[in-house]
């Protein structure tokens, strides 16, 4: 068993939020791959640090083909840098403390990104962790995916998931190399999980495109170990799995950019203007209890998640080859050796799978502002799909949104038997303890990763 952690001397602030990652590889094939716990961390600097060397867990995947059968691909997973002790080149200092930085060593973007370094991540160490991880192809390269004419299917146990977390697997449209190759001051790379981004262009990242982000950086007032900074990066994002064990979703989301894309101001979205970024941060999104089945999914439902499900993910194009256009995105689940269809819902017609035609009703029916057409729909997500996509896995307490888009009623004020407001069975009002046992309650396994040709996947 490895656990996620950063060195000791940080380890102060550990009440963060809830977020910590410890990764499991199977002990006899590896393929079991991460564990999550909710617990926290603190850290970050686009230098590599050489205190904590970098050991990187295995995680086997399969490979499978039609006419070949499935095969075993030896990856293994990486730490995102967000998750990473940073700190003054050549001393202990830390560079970011809390959610402030230091400002003597951080007065720029520029200077910051000289003075200080990130670390390696001790997998092998106690206590902290990660939102994010991702799958490596070898020590300098994410594993590209390229998701067109093929499926994806992963087992996950998100029956330890409570109400206010989200645990998700996606794929993101993040440089291969972490963005190491195209920005020079970016020494660090996909050895280091650099180079994230995603459909939300989220400005509370340390480092972008290789530089600090301490510019103009306002603390949160809500989350002692976060802020944000002048600088958002965003990138395509198709979200296949978000969840815990009471909600879940899977969702395209398009944008006008083909690659990590550091915004600013306006071109990030703001709070003001939500919609006025590249990318559309809410996206098509197919989540069967908001659409009107409530008793699909949840401990005990159809589709139970007390236990282990097998998602299956199918992403069709015209043509049926890889070249082709994104027409649909289909899904299946397994469990207990049976095969569950995904809902047929109706959104001013039947569907039970995302497709244009269903984004575009599903944001009138809904009354939602429309920016998944805006920035080119399904089309042009199935462009970034083409371009090769990393494997992310998180998990996530956000003290911000408490996933309420995803388990709850959002918006909140709002009534919620109009349609689309109501997503899961979660209240609104914020728990009445903290998760102060997380071992016990906040612990998602993702396990049995397959992609390959459509229908060689999914075992059944
Ligand atoms: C900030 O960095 C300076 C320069 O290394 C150091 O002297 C100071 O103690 C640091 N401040 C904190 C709060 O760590
Ligand atoms: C690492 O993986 C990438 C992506 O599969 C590949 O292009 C590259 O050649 C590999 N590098 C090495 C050194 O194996
Ligand atoms: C929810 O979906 C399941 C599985 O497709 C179906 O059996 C059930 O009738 C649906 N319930 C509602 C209320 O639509």
């Amino acid at each position: 068993m490895f656990a996620f952690g950063t060195n000791t001397m940080i380890a102060g602030n550990l009440l963060r939020r809830f977020r910590s990652f410890v990764a499991k590889p199977d002990a006899i094939d590896s393929s079991l791959l991460a564990f999550f716990v909710c617990r926290v961390l603190q850290v970050s600097s686009q230098l590599a640090g050489t205190l904590s060397t970098e050991t990187h867990p295995k995680l086997n995947w399969q490979q499978c083909t039609i006419s070949g059968g499935c095969k075993t691909v030896s990856g293994s997973i990486v730490l995102d840098a967000e998750w990473r002790w940073i700190h003054q080149v050549g001393s202990y200092t830390n560079c970011f403390i809390g959610n402030i930085w230091n400002t003597t060593i951080c007065y720029s973007n520029k200077q910051c990104s000289k003075n200080c370094q990130l670390e390696g991540a001790d997998y092998s160490s106690y206590g902290i962790s990660t939102s994010d991880i991702y799958l490596l192809a070898n020590e300098t390269n994410y594993q590209p995916f390229r998701p067109l004419n093929q499926e994806f299917s992963v087992d996950v146990d998100v029956s330890a998931l409570s109400c206010d977390s989200n645990g998700a697997i996606s794929f993101l449209q993040m440089d291969l190399d972490g963005g190491k190759g195209r920005f020079g001051n970016n020494q660090a790379g996909a050895q280091f999980g650099t180079g994230y981004c995603s459909s939300k262009c989220p400005r509370d990242l340390k480092f972008i495109s290789g530089e600090a982000n301490a510019e103009g950086w306002t603390p949160s007032n809500i989350d002692p170990l976060s802020g944000s900074g002048n600088y958002g990066s965003c990138c395509g994002e198709m979200d296949v799995w978000e969840s815990n064990s009471f909600a879940n979703a899977f969702a395209a989301h398009s944008c006008d950019v083909g690659s990590q894309n550091r915004c600013t101001d306006a071109a990030c979205g703001t709070a003001a203007a939500p919609y006025s970024g590249v990318c559309d941060p809410d996206g098509c999104d197919f989540n069967a209890y908001r659409l009107g089945n409530q008793s699909f999914y949840g401990p005990s439902k159809t589709l139970d998640s007390n236990k282990k499900i097998m998602v299956v993910t199918q992403f069709v194009t015209d043509s049926n080859t890889a070249d082709g256009m994104l027409t649909e995105i289909r899904r299946k689940y397994i469990q207990s050796g049976k095969v569950l269809a995904n809902p047929t819902v109706q959104v001013s017609g039947s569907f039970n799978s995302i497709k244009s035609q269903y984004c575009g009703n599903e944001k009138s029916l809904f009354g939602d502002v429309d920016a998944f057409g805006k920035h080119g729909g399904l089309n042009q997500v199935g462009k970034g799909l083409g371009t090769g996509m990393v494997l992310s896995f998180s998990l996530l307490n956000d003290a911000a949104t408490r996933f309420l888009w995803l388990d709850s009623r959002y918006p909140v004020d709002k009534d919620p038997s109009i349609p689309g407001v109501a997503r899961g069975r979660c209240g609104p009002e914020p728990p009445a303890t903290l998760l102060v046992d997380p071992g016990a309650q906040c612990v998602a396994v993702y396990s049995n990763i397959k992609f390959g040709d459509i229908g060689t996947s999914g075992g059944l």
